[in-house]
């Protein structure tokens, strides 16, 4: 029997409990990805709002917070659990928590300086990513960034069945339990709908982007940048 929840907000309140040790242990170069995002930001670039989509129990918020100390973060995330933890984790942050959907969320003219979502946008499918790429340029100040990571292949690639036997080859060597393996892939089939990145650099680029990146990349785990 699957053990996969009805929606993504509560599979992500159960996956709360043990998530950083999870993603670290089933999720290829997860934390080196998200280091990557603040690696891609300039030193000279002014950050005083952060938004961050599917911000989870604030993994990424975390590292931006320690760089850029005095913004102003907006967490978007469906999981009350996961945002429940965001809460309790940044008691001193200047803090703003949305619980929902991404297309519940009111995005506003150009009030951030820099949207982040790490492993957040695969959950969503083609036409949504298309939808959300053009509202968080128009949610950005001219010249701000969007910084994202994520696995970016689509299941159809040629390459996927490839993917994921390496997948879960990092995933067995890390677990001991080989029903580990199972659970990811009962998730992944329930939940994840992730794209090829050049599809993803194409919607960025019709959503109005002009300069987009890839600061770091491992295979199809990868890091992507554009600047409005
Ligand atoms: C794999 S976790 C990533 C969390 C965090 N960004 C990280 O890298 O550790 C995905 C998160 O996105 C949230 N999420 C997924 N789809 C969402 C949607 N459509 N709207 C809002 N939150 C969503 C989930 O609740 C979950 O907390």
């Amino acid at each position: 029997m699957s053990r996969v929840k009805e929606n993504i907000a509560l599979e992500f309140d159960e996956f709360s409990g043990d998530y950083t040790r999870d993603m670290t242990n089933c999720v290829p170069h997860y934390l080196r990805l998200m280091d990557a995002i603040v690696e891609s930001i300039p030193n000279s670039f002014k950050v005083s709002k952060v938004l961050d989509l599917g911000s989870g129990n604030g993994n990424l918020s975390a590292r931006l917070m320690q760089r850029f100390q005095e913004a102003e973060y907006t967490l978007v995330d469906a999981s009350p659990e996961m945002l429940k933890i965001c809460r309790n984790r940044f008691p001193e942050a200047r803090l703003q928590l949305f619980e929902g959907y991404f297309d519940q969320f009111s995005y506003q003219d150009a009030p951030y300086d820099l949207a982040v979502a790490s492993f957040s946008f695969h959950h969503i499918g083609s036409r949504e990513k298309e939808e959300i790429f053009s509202k968080i340029y128009e949610t950005l100040r001219p010249g701000g960034i969007l910084a994202m990571c994520d696995l970016m292949i689509s299941k159809d690639h040629p390459d996927h069945p490839l993917l994921l036997n390496e997948w879960d080859l990092f995933v067995n060597s890390n677990n001991e339990d080989p029903e580990k393996w199972v659970w990811i892939m009962e998730h992944y089939d329930a939940f994840d709908r992730p794209d090829h990145f050049d599809d993803q650099i194409r919607w960025l680029q019709q959503a109005g982007f002009t300069d987009v990146s890839i600061p770091w990349k491992k295979g199809y785990w990868m890091t992507l940048k554009a600047v409005k």
